[in-house]
């Protein structure tokens, strides 16, 4: 089971004005995180609640449907191209750049074990859409389309140039085969698409949201194809949720992050820096992002205030950021939290050899030493650093990172943001503050019904917001 050190946000730690006495915070807010706790699990199966991803871990048929598929398919396709966008892409690329190898797309189709390629397709810029078909081979293509809504114009603008490449490429009736939807069960632009193509689909379920979606076949889908174990994914999940349910505060670590994101940023800490310090880990600094960003940065409270909240996530990855924020993050303004993510065991090991400038004293501390203990040394180092510095830090433990472990890494960041939306009493699951651009894109690309907002979309009138 992954572990969470917090002692780094106290005042022993950390000094009295920066700090937060944990013990007092422990006893003040049991009772307010019980009930948090304790209402968040209770609407998991309540329509409209849009909190049905805490059932995502459990759902053993669905699990089995995609494997079943995947195993179907496997040796078929040399590449695999996921098109989607936000949280339709974002857990997926995390999940299969932590458990695949790190260079998956050099591989041969032996040391793949006939599992595809992968290339995430998550921007409109033909830079990147251009040049990755022209090195594609349509027969051993699969496209995998990915939108709850099926109007999300980057991934339908996308899929519409994938599907007519195929269909400039092969015989019609070879086309959908080459192609799987990820879309709502009913609802949707893609779903009759899908079905009067005939694609093969999978659920996003009811009530779930893009950026909660990734134990659903938004990310066991690519996960599966890749070859990551499913059931090892749910297993982590149901391992830590048995924890994240408990409404004791005290052993309950995603309710404690949450509350000390929340009494930081009263305190004027509002940026959250998020630090895995692992090369596999990495792009789940991207994922939290999103996560943590849309959920959390509300213009209303749920009563219909105006408040304007919200902790403004940081992408951050060890050691690289050492040379790049960390003076930053040591010297300028104290306005931040850390999260560090530290992982005991890599994957792979190397020692650095001994016959290498060995008569070089500025160099030969290093010889015989594993890689991975430059890298322990150099969090820890920094770690050190920014708490001396008065800089709250916590640290999330993984020791590894396999599946099980990083299931539950991803789990519990949704149940802490779930509690931190809750804290903040502002809806974590709705983005209305992205609606707006999207309808003046409507109306700049001609799309019927927009047209009023040309001039404001244009610049050329001041838009009236409510
Ligand atoms: O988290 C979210 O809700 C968003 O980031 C969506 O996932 C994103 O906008 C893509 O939406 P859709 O899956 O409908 O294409």
């Amino acid at each position: 089971m992954l572990k969470i050190d917090f002692q780094n946000t106290d005042i022993q730690k950390v000094g009295p004005k920066q700090g937060l006495n944990l013990k007092q915070v422990w006893t003040e807010h049991r009772s307010q995180m019980a009930t948090i706790i304790k209402n968040t699990y209770a609407t998991k199966n309540t329509d409209g609640a849009w909190t049905k991803w805490l059932n995502l871990g459990y759902d053993k048929q669905l699990a089995s449907d995609i494997e079943a598929y995947a195993k179907s398919v496997k040796g078929r396709y040399s590449d695999m191209v996921i098109l989607g966008i936000g949280g339709s892409s974002l857990g997926g690329y995390a999940l299969l750049r932590a458990l695949l190898h790190p260079y998956w797309n050099q591989l041969s189709d032996e040391q793949r074990d006939g599992r595809p390629r992968y290339y995430f397709v998550e921007n409109v810029d033909a830079d990147q859409v251009q040049p990755l078909l022209s090195i594609l081979n349509p027969e051993r293509t699969l496209f995998v389309v990915i939108s709850k809504s099926g109007t999300t114009a980057e991934t339908m603008a996308a899929f519409m140039i994938a599907k007519d490449w195929l269909e400039t490429k092969l015989p019609a009736d070879k086309v959908a085969e080459k192609i799987v939807a990820v879309t709502d069960a009913k609802t949707g632009v893609l779903r009759p698409v899908a079905d009067k193509e005939g694609y093969q689909t999978f659920p996003v379920p009811d009530d779930v949201g893009g950026r909660f979606s990734v134990f659903s076949a938004v990310g066991l889908l690519p996960a599966a194809l890749g070859g990551i174990s499913l059931s090892e994914l749910q297993r982590g999940i149901q391992d830590i949720d048995k924890v994240l349910q408990n409404e004791n505060l005290e052993e309950n670590p995603a309710a404690q992050a949450a509350l000390i994101h929340y009494l930081s940023c009263q305190q004027g800490r509002d940026l959250a820096v998020f630090m895995p310090y692992s090369y596999r880990l990495a792009s789940v600094s991207d994922w939290f992002v999103q996560l943590w960003a849309e959920s959390l940065g509300k213009k209303e409270n749920l009563k219909g205030d105006v408040v304007h909240v919200g902790p403004t996530p940081v992408r951050a990855v060890g050691v690289t950021d050492q040379h790049s924020q960390v003076q930053l993050f040591n010297e300028g303004p104290n306005n931040k939290l850390f999260t560090f993510i530290d992982v005991l065991a890599p994957e792979t090991d190397i020692k650095i050899p001994t016959n290498q400038f060995s008569d070089v004293p500025d160099l030969s501390y290093l010889n015989g030493q594993p890689l991975s203990k430059l890298m322990q040394a150099e969090f820890e180092s920094t770690r050190a650093c920014l708490t001396g510095n008065q800089r709250p830090n916590m640290t999330i433990t993984l020791s590894k990172v396999d599946a099980y472990h990083f299931a539950q890494l991803l789990y519990l960041l949704e149940v802490q943001t779930a509690f931190a939306g809750c804290l903040l009493e502002i809806d974590t699951f709705n983005q209305p503050g992205v609606e707006l651009a999207k309808k003046y894109t409507y109306a700049l690309m001609g799309r019927k019904g927009y047209e009023q907002l040309i001039p404001e979309a244009k610049g050329e009138k001041t838009p009236v917001l409510k």
